[in-house]
């Protein structure tokens, strides 16, 4: 569980020292009430919702590659492809009008709620997305499903 510093006016959790951080690449934690991936990659840390938007599948272990410029946590449940920066979820497909073209990267818009990591003296924090809107991943941090999950 992470543990709640008020700093600016910004409400930021405190989630580990960033020697530690670096070190492990990648952590679950609980924030708030909500399940974080953190994880280090290539000298950025990122916060993510721990449980794939997909089917609640859990991220911690995926790979991550590098599509479009962009880095992508892979998910082991259905290998969906998660960016870490946004949230966004890319697929690879063929146009069906133009069969002649190679298959290309395709975007199925923001799925996984990410959220803000700083580093300040050596330590990490995040500050919990606030976007209003509903964004697919929070289904899986919704009490209900919070209980199934630890019930199974
Ligand atoms: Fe299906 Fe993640 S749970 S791709």
């Amino acid at each position: 569980m992470a543990t709640e510093k008020m700093e600016e006016s910004v409400k930021r959790f405190f989630v580990g020292k960033e020697k530690d951080l670096i070190q492990a690449k990648r952590k679950n934690i609980t924030v708030g009430d909500r399940d974080l991936l953190i994880i280090y990659h290539q000298g950025m840390f990122y916060a993510m919702d721990q449980h794939c938007y997909h089917a609640g599948g859990s991220l911690l272990n995926g790979d991550i590659e590098e599509i479009n410029s962009k880095h992508c946590i892979v998910c082991p449940k259905h290998k969906y492809k998660i960016s870490l920066a946004q949230g966004e979820c890319l697929y690879k497909a063929s146009n069906p009008k133009d069969k002649t073209q190679p298959p290309r990267w395709y975007s199925k818009g923001i799925k996984q709620r990410v959220h803000n990591v700083t580093v300040l003296d050596g330590d990490i924090f995040v500050t919990l997305s606030e976007i209003p809107k509903w964004i697919e991943s929070d289904y899986y941090q919704t009490e209900n499903v919070h209980v199934k999950q630890y019930l199974i």
